[in-house]
């Protein structure tokens, strides 16, 4: 597998307790139905990944693991830094670690029927749609598309995570 090309020299680290305000306020605004912050308890706040660039936030996503699958929640990049390919780093660059270092074949997540930003990106990254959850969400209230991405077992031939 190729690393994922970084010209930028971004970096993706694992979120910490005083990374929290900086989170909350991008969550508040990347979402219409964004989680209070009672919901960034210390379990939750151990799955987040975070996206810098100088050492600012400007990304973040949770990988929630359960044996050897990845559930993907909030990927969310800052407004201001959207559609300059944040997004597509943090995911490729994320999907990499946790492919090779720990394994994970498995990765799923939920996206909003209307969210074709999303979509789009999760499709260049090899997702594909597996079903439908009717009225998952609220604020507004709209159907998920449940998406998935299966890699092949790992071995010494290199690899691209791009589909
Ligand atoms: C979805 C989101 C994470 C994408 O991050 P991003 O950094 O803007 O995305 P990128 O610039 O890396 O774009 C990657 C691909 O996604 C798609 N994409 C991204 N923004 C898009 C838009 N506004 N319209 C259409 N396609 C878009 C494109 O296919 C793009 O590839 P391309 O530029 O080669 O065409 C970001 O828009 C975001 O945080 N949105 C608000 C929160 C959210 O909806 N999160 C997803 C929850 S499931």
């Amino acid at each position: 597998m190729l690393k994922p090309e970084n010209p930028r020299q971004l970096s993706l680290r694992k979120m910490r307790g005083d990374d929290l305000p900086a989170v909350l306020k991008l969550e508040a605004s990347a979402f219409s139905d964004p989680w209070p912050p009672e919901a960034f308890s210390d379990d939750i706040i151990e799955t987040a990944w975070l996206l810098l660039r100088d050492e600012q936030i400007i990304g973040y996503t949770f990988a929630i693991m359960v044996m050897d699958e990845c559930s993907l929640i909030n990927v969310a990049i800052a407004p201001s830094e959207q559609q300059q390919g944040y997004g597509l780093f943090m995911m490729r660059e994320l999907i990499f670690r946790l492919y090779t270092e720990q394994k994970i074949r498995h990765y799923y997540l939920d996206v909003r029927s209307s969210n074709v930003a999303a979509q789009r990106l999760y499709s260049k990254l090899g997702f594909k749609q597996l079903g439908i959850r009717k009225s998952y969400y609220h604020k507004p209230p709209e159907d998920a598309i449940v998406m998935g991405l299966i890699l092949p077992p790992l071995n010494q031939e290199a690899r691209r995570i791009d589909g």
